[in-house]
C-alpha cells in the first residue's frame, strides 16, 4: 500500500456540520465517517470497528472517547478545547490537538472592534442612519463612554491576550494583567488575583481559557471592584462568567457598559443581556472569516495528516503532551 492509500484507509469521525475546506481536505484524504453529533448513543458498530480519529467543532467528551476503541486522535478545529476531555484521552493514550497562533490576530483584531463597538456606541450610531432619525431627529447622541483615559486590564495575558496588548498600546493606553504566573519579561503590570486586578483598572477584557479554574471567575465581587465606570470585555469563554451578576451590575450601575463575544449557554444569551442598553452583543465571531477559519481548517487537517503518516502531533494541548502513537 501507497502512503497515500494508507492513509485513504484511515477513518475519521466528523460530527455535525464541519467547516467546508476542512471536510473538503478529509475527504481527499482520508475516509470521513459522518455522525449527526458527537453523542455515544449514535456510535455504530462500524464506528466502533474503524474509527481512528475524531475531527471536531464541538465537545468530545470521556464517554464518546470510550465508544471508540481504536481512537488515537481528536483534532479539535479552535484553540480553545474546553469541551474536550483532554485530562481523559491523556489517560487512554489519545492525543488532542487544537489549532493555536493562526487566529491569534483575528481574534484581537474583534477584541479591538467589540470594545470600541462598547465605548462609542457604533451599532446604535449606525442604526440611527439607516432608520432615517439623522434626517428626522437630527444628530445620533454623545456616546456616554470613551477609550480615552482608560486603563485597561487583561485577564489572560497568553497569545490573543498579549496580541491585544500590542493593539492597545498604539491606542495610547496603559495594560496591567493577570494570569496565575507573571510572563517573565513583559513590562505590562502584573497582579497577582484578579481583583487587584480589577481594582486597578476600568476596562477588563477576559481572555482565559473555559474550564474549572476560570469557572464564573468573572463574579459580583469582581464588578464591583471594576467600578462604575467599568467595562467589561469577553472575547474567551462564557463559562469564565456569572451572568446573572453580570446582568445585575449592567441594570445597577455597578459597571458601565459589557461587550460580549462568549455566552455561557451559546448560541442562548440571557434575556438580561440582550435588553440591557449597555451591552454590545456577537455570535461568537472572534476567528470567524474566510481568512482565518481556512488557516484554523488547514491547521486542523496538518495534526491529522501528520498524525497519521509522521506518527506525530504538530500542536498538541498539554495535557497529552506525552502520548506516544502506536507503531
Ligand atoms: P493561551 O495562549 O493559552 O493563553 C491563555 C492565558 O490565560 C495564559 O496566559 C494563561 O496563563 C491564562 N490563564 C489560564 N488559566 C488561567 C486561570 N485560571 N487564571 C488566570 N489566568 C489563566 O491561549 P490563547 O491562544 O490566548 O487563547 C485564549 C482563549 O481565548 C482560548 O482558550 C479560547 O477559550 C478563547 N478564544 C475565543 C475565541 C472567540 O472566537 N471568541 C477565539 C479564539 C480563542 P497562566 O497559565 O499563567 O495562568
Ligand atoms: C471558534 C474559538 O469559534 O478557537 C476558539 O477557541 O472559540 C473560536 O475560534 C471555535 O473554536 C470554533 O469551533
Amino acid at each position: 500500500m501507497t502512503k497515500a492509500e494508507q492513509l485513504n484507509s484511515v477513518a475519521v469521525l466528523v460530527p455535525g456540520h464541519f467547516n467546508d475546506h476542512a471536510v473538503e481536505r478529509i475527504d481527499r484524504t482520508f475516509r470521513r465517517v459522518k455522525i449527526e453529533r458527537a453523542d455515544p448513543a449514535l456510535v455504530t458498530d462500524e464506528m466502533r470497528r474503524d474509527v481512528r480519529a475524531i475531527a471536531s467543532f464541538a465537545g468530545v467528551n470521556a464517554a464518546l472517547m470510550d465508544a471508540l476503541p481504536k481512537l488515537e486522535l481528536v483534532a479539535s478545529f479552535g484553540v480553545g478545547y474546553d469541551s474536550v476531555d483532554a485530562v481523559h484521552a491523556a489517560k487512554k493514550n489519545i492525543m488532542v490537538t487544537n489549532t493555536p497562533d493562526v487566529l491569534t490576530e483575528e481574534v484581537a483584531d474583534t477584541t479591538i472592534g467589540l470594545l470600541l463597538n462598547t465605548v462609542r456606541e457604533l451599532y446604535t450610531a449606525e442604526k440611527w442612519l439607516r432608520d432615517g432619525s439623522w434626517v428626522k431627529k437630527g444628530n445620533y447622541p454623545l456616546s456616554r463612554l470613551t477609550l480615552r483615559g482608560r486603563h485597561v486590564g487583561i485577564f489572560g495575558m497568553g497569545r490573543i491576550g498579549l496580541a491585544i496588548a500590542r493593539r492597545l498600546e498604539a491606542f495610547g493606553l496603559p495594560v496591567a494583567y493577570h494570569n496565575r504566573r507573571k510572563v517573565e519579561g513583559l513590562a505590562y503590570q502584573y497582579h497577582p488575583t484578579l481583583k487587584g486586578l480589577a481594582e486597578a483598572v476600568d476596562t477588563l477584557i477576559s481572555v482565559v481559557p473555559g474550564g474549572a479554574s476560570t469557572e464564573k471567575a468573572v463574579n459580583a465581587e469582581i464588578l464591583a471592584a471594576l467600578g462604575a465606570n467599568g467595562v467589561f470585555v469577553n472575547i474567551g469563554r462564557g463559562s469564565t462568567v456569572d451572568e446573572p451578576a453580570l446582568a445585575t451590575a449592567l441594570a445597577n450601575g455597578t459597571i458601565a457598559a459589557a461587550g460580549l463575544d462568549v455566552f455561557a449557554d451559546e448560541p442562548n444569551v440571557p434575556k438580561a443581556l440582550l435588553e440591557a442598553p449597555n451591552t454590545s452583543l456577537l455570535p461568537h465571531v472572534g476567528s470567524a472569516s474566510h481568512h482565518t477559519r481556512r488557516a484554523m481548517a488547514d491547521l486542523c487537517v496538518d495534526n491529522l495528516v501528520s498524525w497519521f503518516s509522521e506518527r506525530r502531533p504538530l500542536t498538541p494541548v498539554p495535557e497529552t503532551v506525552n502520548v506516544k502513537a502506536a507503531g
